[in-house]
C-alpha cells in the first residue's frame, strides 16, 4: 500500500511538471484529486486492512492528500500569472480607428426640409409604398381610363388585396398621402410626407424605377395661390441660398386645378444659362397646385368650406441640385465613392 502511495506521488509531480495550460491542470486535478481519482481509489481501498495498518496507512494517504493539493494549488497560481503576464495590454498603442458613416445625401436635404417644415407647424408622416389603385390613382381623380396615368406606369402586384380583388401596387409618387392624411386628420391640416416611389422607366442620367419624393399639404379656411407661392420660395432660399428665384409655369395635375411647375433659378450659372439648365436659367423642380374639390371631397373634407394646397418635390432632383451630381442612378449604386463624399 505504502508503495502505490509512493508511485502515485511520483507520478502526479511527473505530469504536474508537465502541464502547458489550465486545460491540462484541470484534466490532473480530475484524475489524481477528485472523488473519482486515483487517490480516492487508494483511500477506498483501506476498508480491507485490519485496523492498526488502516490507520497508519491512512495517515500517510492523508498526509499525501494534502501534499498534492498544495503542489497542485501553487502550480495553478503559477499558470494563471503567466497567462496574464503573456496577455498584457499595452496601452500606450494607438487606437483601432474605426471609419464613420455618412448620411445619405436624400437623408441630408429630407432632414433639412424636415426641420424647416415642422418649424411651420407640419408634422410628418409616413405612408405605405405598397399601395392601392384606388389611392394612387382614382381617388386622386385618375380614373381607371384616365391617359395621364400613362405618365406614372408602376410595377403592379400579383397579389391580392385582403378583399380579394387585385389593386396592389408600388405608389409612383407620395400624393396618395393627400387623401389618407385627410380621411385621418381632416382639416384644417398640415402636413409633410417624405417616402420611396416606383415608375417602371426607361432609366437615364435623371429617371430612376425608385425614386424620393416629399409631400407637402395644407388645408385651411381661404388658402390661395399666393400662400403655395411662398411656401416653395421659403424652401428655395433654404436650400440653394437667399438669391434663389422662383417661377411658377402652368402644368396639368389631375388632382390639382391649377396646376404648376415650380422652376427655380439654377444653382450653377445663377440664372445667367448654362449646360445643367440647358441656357434656359431655371430648373424644373417641383410640381404644386391648389387641391382639386373632388380630391378633397374624397378625403371627406367639404371644399366649400375649406381649400388647400399641395406640392410635390422630386428629393432625389433636389439633392442632385443641392450637391451638384449629374447622374440620378448614382443615389441607388452603393458605390462608396459616391456616398463617401456627404
Ligand atoms: C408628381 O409625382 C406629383 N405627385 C407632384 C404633385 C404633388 C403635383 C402635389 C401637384 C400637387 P411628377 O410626376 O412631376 O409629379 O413628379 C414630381 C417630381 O418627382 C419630379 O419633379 C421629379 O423631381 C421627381 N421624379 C418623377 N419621376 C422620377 C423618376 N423616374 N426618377 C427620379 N425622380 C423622379
Amino acid at each position: 500500500m505504502k508503495n502505490k502511495l509512493d508511485a502515485l506521488r511520483t507520478e502526479f509531480l511527473q505530469q504536474l511538471t508537465q502541464a502547458k495550460d489550465e486545460e491540462d491542470l484541470r484534466q490532473l486535478e480530475i484524475k489524481f484529486l477528485s472523488r473519482k481519482g486515483k487517490l480516492s481509489e487508494i483511500m477506498h481501498g483501506l476498508k480491507n486492512l485490519d485496523l492498526k495498518l488502516r490507520q497508519e496507512i491512512g495517515k500517510s494517504a492523508n498526509q499525501l492528500k494534502i501534499e498534492l493539493q498544495n503542489k497542485f494549488q501553487e502550480a495553478s497560481k503559477l499558470m494563471k500569472k503567466s497567462i496574464v503576464n503573456n496577455e498584457y495590454v499595452d496601452v500606450t498603442l494607438p487606437g483601432i480607428n474605426r471609419p464613420q458613416g455618412h448620411l445619405n445625401p436624400i437623408t441630408l436635404v429630407q432632414n433639412e426640409l424636415e426641420d424647416l417644415f415642422s418649424s411651420l407647424g407640419f408634422m410628418i408622416l409616413d405612408g405605405p409604398e405598397l399601395e392601392s389603385d384606388y389611392f394612387n390613382f382614382t381617388a386622386l381623380n385618375l380614373g381607371p381610363d384616365h391617359p395621364a396615368r400613362d405618365m406614372q406606369d408602376t410595377f403592379y402586384i400579383d397579389y391580392p388585396n385582403r378583399q380579394g380583388e387585385y389593386d396592389l401596387l408600388m405608389r409612383t409618387q407620395t400624393s396618395p398621402m393627400q387623401i389618407r392624411a385627410m380621411n385621418k386628420y381632416g382639416a384644417p391640416l398640415r402636413a409633410l410626407i417624405p417616402g420611396r416611389c416606383f415608375r417602371n422607366e426607361a432609366t437615364d442620367a435623371r429617371h430612376e424605377h425608385t425614386f424620393y419624393q416629399v409631400e407637402g399639404m395644407l388645408i385651411d379656411k381661404n388658402i390661395n395661390f399666393a400662400h403655395l407661392k411662398s411656401f416653395l420660395e421659403i424652401v428655395g432660399k433654404r436650400l440653394f441660398g437667399s438669391n434663389t428665384k422662383l417661377r411658377m409655369r402652368p402644368k396639368f395635375f389631375p388632382f390639382v386645378e391649377p396646376g404648376n411647375n415650380g422652376e427655380y433659378t439654377c444653382f450653377l450659372c445663377g440664372g445667367k444659362g448654362c449646360r445643367v439648365c440647358k441656357y434656359t436659367g431655371w430648373l424644373e423642380t417641383v410640381g404644386a397646385g391648389l387641391i382639386h374639390p373632388d380630391v378633397l371631397r374624397a378625403g371627406g373634407i367639404d371644399p366649400e368650406i375649406y381649400s388647400g394646397l399641395a406640392f410635390g418635390f422630386g428629393l432625389n432632383r433636389l439633392a442632385m441640385l443641392k450637391y451638384n451630381i449629374n447622374d440620378v442612378r448614382l443615389f441607388n449604386s452603393g458605390d462608396p465613392k459616391f456616398l463617401e463624399q456627404f
